[in-house]
């Protein structure tokens, strides 16, 4: 951004979990990229508060490796050392307001910095969190809290949650994080839409035919079994990732670039989102679950097998066709794709502009018409493909040509992950990228609308992993899933 950001006051940040998966792979890392690339040159400490762990020293062997394995290069062990002198573990084997006496302490030490709560925890320990962190008087107005997700499992659950939130923090305070909303090429859409003359005049319903939003992951669900037979791929990716991509694609330009001016757009497409009804889902909606095949080379397991249990109506696969009733988007369909062992990991958005109004080459077999292609994973990029004249003479031929869109070869540099772009802006204050609570319970509407009717109405659809999963039977008469399309 052109314009100048904040500055980053020194911190404290907390972070209950500190010890989990997500916070050694994720969070420490994206403070240590920050704090290399010198963006985090004031004072700061981290605290990983972990309910069983207590030696420091090994603990931070640990934490040394998942640095060194998020970085492209070698790391001198130096450097990691330094960086981590800054990251304490704090042992509380139980969160109450008794037992937060060692961590007031460190925060005490700097009473003037900000403070950060980064709650990586399942939702069933925020209410303990809030009332001990309120209880010690170690919240005040410098605070910001981080909320990873799952934030319940249905609005009433949503909602309760949100009420011990408010508790204690502020809606200015809470931070609602979206890891897909930190990728570069999901900024960079905001960019290609709203600096651009060009596509925003194309934008609606007129110039297109289908949305498509698809990600896919070869993974498995690993072993996080107890927590995703109770959760499922429309709970896990839809009602968050996908939903948040499809407000950024679909939103009306916001006024300014301030967080509730960006957050009160995306909240209109989520409130125009149409609900579904006992009727319309069977046509509209696909559940699967992977069985048994093969996931890049290697013979894999079912999702049964994976999660050893003989019976589990869970869907690790989910297709959706949908639409949003107002004036941009009547009638286009929106289709949304996510699963589990799928052929290959990719995340892509592909917009299907309409064919040319009049064709003056009808003799060709290819339709006349755009497809933009907005690829978020592995790699970041863009495509807008076109199509063009084969060189030579003896009449038109045609062949779809791809124009890069994109700058990411100009940068030499590794592109930072989601999270450190989303913890510098929680660091400094800047919400755009993070759900507010009205965006929440519209999604929350919308998916119990399909949550409360699917599993009678729609019924599980067994897949092979490392197959491209079901879906097809809900795409509309002429459309197809694009598949990988960057690649083709
Ligand atoms: C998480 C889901 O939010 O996103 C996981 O809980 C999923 O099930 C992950 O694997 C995907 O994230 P990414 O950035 O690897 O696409």
């Amino acid at each position: 951004m052109d314009k100048k950001e904040p500055k980053i006051l020194p911190f404290n940040a907390v972070i209950f979990g500190g010890d989990g998966d997500l916070s050694k792979r994720k969070i420490i890392p994206a403070f240590f990229h920050r704090w290399i690339d010198k963006q985090l040159n004031m004072p700061f400490k981290v605290a990983c508060v972990s309910r069983k762990l207590s030696d420091q020293d090994a603990f931070h062997k640990e934490l040394a490796k998942f640095i060194q394995q998020s970085s492209d290069e070698t790391v001198p062990a130096k450097v990691i050392k330094d960086f981590l002198k800054q990251v304490e573990l704090v042992n509380i084997p139980k969160i109450t307001e008794e037992n937060l006496g060692g961590l007031r302490d460190l925060i005490e030490a700097n009473s003037d910095w900000q403070r950060i709560y980064y709650l990586s925890v399942p939702s069933a320990a925020f209410s303990d969190i809030c009332s001990a962190l309120k209880g010690s008087n170690l919240i005040n107005d410098t605070s910001k809290v981080v909320l990873e997700k799952p934030l319940g499992h249905d609005l009433k659950s949503s909602r309760e949650i949100n009420d011990t939130i408010s508790e204690a923090f502020s809606e200015k305070q809470i931070f609602r994080i979206d890891h897909y909303l930190g990728k570069e090429t999901v900024q960079n859409l905001m960019v290609l839409r709203f600096a651009n003359h060009l596509f925003e005049r194309a934008w609606n319903a007129e110039n297109i035919d289908n949305i498509q939003i698809t990600v896919a992951e070869s993974l498995g669900v690993e072993k996080r079994a107890g927590y995703y037979d109770h959760t499922g791929a429309l709970l896990d990716m839809v009602q968050n990732h996908l939903l948040q991509l499809l407000c950024l694609v679909a939103m009306e330009a916001p006024s300014r670039l301030d967080p509730d001016t960006v957050r009160n757009e995306k909240l209109k497409v989520l409130e125009s989102l149409r609900f579904f009804k006992k009727d319309t889902i069977a046509d509209n909606i696909v559940r699967g679950q992977y069985t048994r095949g093969k996931s890049l080379g290697e013979k894999v397991n079912s999702y049964l097998e994976d999660i050893e249990q003989y019976d589990s109506e869970t869907e690790t696969f989910v297709a959706i066709k949908t639409y949003i009733d107002n004036w941009r988007w009547k009638g286009t369909p929106f289709y949304l794709r996510t699963g589990k062992r799928m052929k290959k990991r990719y995340s892509e958005i592909v917009i299907n502009f309409k064919p040319v109004q009049h064709n003056i080459f009808p003799e060709s077999k290819h339709s006349m018409s755009n497809k933009l292609i907005i690829r978020l994973q592995p790699e970041e990029r863009i495509k807008l493909v076109q199509m063009s004249k084969i060189p030579g003479p003896g009449g038109y031929r045609f062949q779809p040509v791809a124009l890069k869109l994109d700058i990411f070869d100009s940068f030499e540099k590794r592109m930072p992950d989601a999270y450190e772009r989303l913890i510098i802006d929680v660091l400094r204050g800047n919400q755009t990228l993070f759900m507010r609570y009205d965006e929440l319970e519209a999604a929350w509407k919308w998916i119990e609308s399909i949550n409360k009717n699917w599993k009678s109405k729609a019924k599980l659809v067994l897949y092979e992993s490392g197959s491209w999963g079901p879906g097809n039977e809900i795409m509309e008469e002429g459309t197809q899933w694009e598949t990988n399309a960057l690649e083709k």
